[in-house]
This record gives C-alpha cells, sequence and structure tokens, in this order.
C-alpha cells in the first residue's frame, strides 16, 4: 500500500522505515531539510537497534524514499501524521501547533477514501476537532497512537504489544479500521490485539499508558527514599514485589 508518514523525527523516522520493510511503499515528509538530507542517504539520525538496516534496505529496494514536498503525500492511501506535541511554555498543556501545521499543509492533497491517521501524542478531544476539516476532502481521520519503547522502536513498531484504532461511528470508521489492519498486516495476522475505539478512548489510553509508567518510576523512586532512611535494600524490595504478577518486574 502506498503510504506518507508526516513528521521524521523519532517517530516518524522509524516508522516510515517500518512500514517499508513489511512491503509498504512509504513516503517519509519533514520540514527539516537536514534530516531529509541525511534520511535519504540513507543515515539514521539517532541510534536504533535495526533502524540503520531497515532504512538503508528501504531505500534500496525503491519503496522508502524522504522529501520536504508536502504535494509527495498526494497518491498515498493512508497518511501518518508523528509531528512533535511538546509541552507548552510556562503551561502543563501541549503545544499542538505542529500538529495544526502539518494538517494544514496534508489537508490539499487528500482525495476521497483517503485515511489519516494521527500517531502523535495529543490531549483528548485533538481529533475531535481536525476530524470536520478531514472529512471535507472526503477522507476519514483515525487516532492511532504509538506505544514504542526507546532502544526497542523498530521491534515495537513492526510487532507491538497491540494496536489500537479510534475511527469515527459507522461504516466510514469500520472500513478506516480495516485499511489499518491491511496496513499492519503482519501483526494482525499473528494475533496482536487490535483495539478498535472512538476517538476520545485511543487519545486517552495513549495519555494514561504513560502517565502509569510514570506513576511505577515515582513510586520506585518513593520507595527508594524509604528504604535509604529505614536502612533497606531497595533492588531487593524491587525484586521481591516484582514477583507478584498484579506488579510485574518490568
Ligand atoms: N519518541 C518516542 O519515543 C515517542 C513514542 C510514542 C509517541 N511519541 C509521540 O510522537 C510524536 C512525535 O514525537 P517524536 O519523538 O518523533 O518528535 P521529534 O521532535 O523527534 O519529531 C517531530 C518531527 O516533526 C517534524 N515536523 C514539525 N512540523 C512539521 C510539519 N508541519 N510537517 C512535517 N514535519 C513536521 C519536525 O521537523 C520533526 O522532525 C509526539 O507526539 C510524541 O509524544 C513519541
Amino acid at each position: 500500500m502506498k503510504l506518507s508518514v508526516i513528521g521524521c523525527g523519532y517517530l516518524g523516522a522509524v516508522h516510515a522505515a517500518a512500514m517499508a520493510s513489511i512491503g509498504h511503499e512509504v513516503v517519509g515528509i519533514d520540514v527539516d531539510q537536514r534530516k531529509i538530507d541525511a534520511l535519504s542517504k540513507g543515515e539514521a539520525p539517532f541510534f536504533e537497534p535495526g533502524l540503520q538496516e531497515i532504512l538503508t534496505a528501504g531505500i534500496a529496494a525503491g519503496n522508502l524514499r524522504f522529501t520536504t514536498d508536502m504535494a509527495e503525500a498526494a497518491g498515498a492511501k493512508v497518511h501518518f501524521v508523528g509531528v512533535g506535541t511538546p509541552q507548552q511554555k510556562d503551561s502543563y498543556a501541549a503545544d499542538l501547533t505542529y500538529v495544526n501545521g502539518a494538517f494544514d499543509g496534508l489537508l490539499p492533497y487528500l482525495a476521497p477514501g483517503d485515511i489519516v491517521a494521527g500517531k502523535s501524542t495529543v490531549p483528548v478531544g485533538t481529533a475531535a476537532s481536525l476530524a470536520p476539516r478531514v472529512s471535507e476532502t472526503g477522507a476519514t481521520l483515525v487516532w492511532n497512537p504509538e506505544f514504542l519503547r526507546e532502544g526497542y522502536a523498530v521491534q515495537d513498531t513492526v510487532d507491538p504489544d497491540r494496536l489500537v484504532a479510534g475511527v469515527p461511528a459507522g461504516e466510514e470508521g469500520e472500513i478506516a479500521a480495516s485499511v489499518l489492519r491491511e496496513v499492519y498486516h503482519p501483526s494482525v495476522a499473528k494475533g496482536t490485539p487490535f483495539i478498535v475505539t472512538d476517538y476520545a478512548t485511543a487519545e486517552l489510553v495513549k495519555v494514561s499508558a504513560n502517565a502509569f509508567l510514570a506513576t511505577k518510576i515515582s513510586f520506585i523512586n518513593a520507595m527508594a527514599e524509604i528504604a535509604e532512611v529505614t536502612g533497606a535494600d531497595v533492588t531487593q524490595l524491587a525484586d521481591a514485589i516484582g514477583h507478584d504478577a498484579r506488579i510485574g518486574r518490568r
């Protein structure tokens, strides 16, 4: 399938190369000329196990290319949007400037039947506010959050624990989910859970997963402080509580 990936940073560069590695024809698009020049030469901009190999292989096979020209998204069936959503200065809110910019740039090149798959981590309500603009072009917006771990980014993209697709109600959503299943066909074929939700749930799954993982780290850090004042060994403590499957070892 022809795919575009808008935003070729950590998430996008890995996603583009990983999608090419499972047989798709992929164009990666970014506003950063230096990043695109490096990726076009097959140079991974950061180290991730396996990234260099799939980048080189995709470019050599001719099914992976990179450009700064958004017009090259035209003709792709699915457009993944993975631009940054940093924290706003002086606020806890996410800065959606790049998401809005990417949608503004992409909308003129969408065709009826296209799918736009948002991958950026966004506050709940973002997809619902973008969907009417995508619908006007005849395309469908889905929200498909990314759960990759740095250090395992390629593995997690090619073989994720689960896939989540937030879709609009009705037949339009069912069709969009089935197109995404086709995109992720190797994972779907091996039985990876593919969870179809509404937009709000998909957005909240990602932020709640982040919050839960942060809570685990904060918890063991707090236990380390208690261990220090009580003379206990936090490493042994973590090992011992980790044997309980409800707590886990990771
Ligand atoms: N890095 C991770 O481990 C990870 C994991 C899961 C989810 N995410 C989420 O994915 C999103 C992207 O994160 P990242 O780490 O890849 O960020 P990043 O800063 O590495 O990359 C973002 C890229 O988007 C590009 N960009 C900005 N505006 C653009 C536009 N209008 N058109 C095309 N490209 C544009 C930037 O030039 C940059 O290369 C964030 O929402 C993040 O929370 C990241």
